[in-house]
């Protein structure tokens, strides 16, 4: 926890561990404490990570790009909220579909297509960075979304390999990831060039989603395809920009406090640019954008 007793400006307190897990709070949030995760575990996370889960699903129209044809077992790497699993439990319902993540949510949103916890859904404690608790060739689908702030670029090959491991020959590994984005305004680009700069300081390239194709390949999967869909950002773009520059703004105060504690930004020039930011999502031109990646490769041997 070295990395947080440096922060400044921000007051840091141990907070009641969950399911065997040390947590802290600072900036009212509260975070891991032995892991490179960046983003806060609380309810206001659980809350963006299911309105994200929405816009993704309806900009990528689906769950799932891998060609599987009726699994009979899926698993989520990082599952946050679970939401992403069940939904795939529901779909395929002859499937065993486990989750696994650092701590389970508390706190699970029912509705929306989803009206109870599925049977065949199962959440699993784990941590892909040491290792997944089950054996070879286990899954027909390995699916990892939005792990980009959580894990140290130099460990990527690693997870990759783990992935590619408790997948049944013939069957399909998926990363989806953002990208960083393109033409937007200044105060924007600011914001965004600070959570990078959080990240890096932790050892993690927040900037590799477009490389994920790539590192699928590097393990070894063959019919590699990587699908590429940009969010419009802000009122120009619609509901969908709406949506996407909400869920950006949400981020933005989720990591307010590493920015500032790490001593990127102070907090006045932080809320300058998050202003800055929220201010261009309004404008109805504009012509900023988010890229979002989808990779799958299949496991031959
Ligand atoms: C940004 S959230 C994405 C959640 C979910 N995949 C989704 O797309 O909604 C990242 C998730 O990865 C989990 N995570 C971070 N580091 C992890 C690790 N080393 N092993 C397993 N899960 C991890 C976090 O607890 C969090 O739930």
């Amino acid at each position: 926890m070295a990395w947080f007793k440096r922060r400044q400006h921000v007051a840091v307190a141990e907070a009641p561990a969950v399911s065997g897990r040390r947590m802290f709070s600072f900036g009212g949030r509260r975070h891991l404490a032995d892991a490179p995760y960046v983003l806060p575990k609380d309810m206001g996370e659980i809350k963006r990570l299911d309105f994200q889960h929405f816009l993704l699903r309806n900009g990528l129209q689906g769950n799932y790009a891998a060609p599987v044809n009726q699994p009979q077992s899926v698993l989520d790497v990082g599952c946050g909220t679970g939401r992403w699993a069940m939904e795939m439990a529901v779909l395929f319902p002859q499937a065993n579909v486990v989750g696994v993540d650092l701590v389970p949510t508390e706190e699970v949103t029912y509705g929306y297509g989803l009206e109870r916890r599925p049977d065949n859904y199962v959440f699993v404690q784990g941590n892909i960075l040491e290792g997944l608790p089950f054996a070879d060739t286990n899954f027909d689908l390995v699916h990892q979304r939005l792990l980009v702030a959580a894990l140290p670029a130099a460990r990527w090959p690693g997870v990759v390999s783990e992935l590619v491991r408790v997948t049944r020959p013939g069957g399909w590994v998926e990363l989806a990831e953002c990208g960083v984005p393109v033409a937007g305004g200044p105060g924007f680009t600011a914001l965004w060039a600070s959570w990078i700069e959080l990240c890096q300081r932790r050892g993690i390239d927040f900037a590799c989603g477009h490389t994920i194709g790539d590192k699928l390949k590097a393990a070894g999967l063959a019919d590699v395809h990587l699908r590429q869909v940009n969010f419009p950002m802000g009122r120009y773009g619609g509901r969908v920009g709406v949506a996407s520059a909400t869920d950006c703004l949400a981020v933005g105060k989720a990591l307010r406090a590493g920015v500032i504690g790490m001593g990127i930004y102070t907090e006045s020039d932080y809320d300058r640019i998050y202003a800055q930011a929220e201010h261009e999502f309004k404008q109805t031109r504009g012509k900023g954008y988010l890229p979002f990646y989808v990779a799958c490769g299949r496991r031959v041997i």
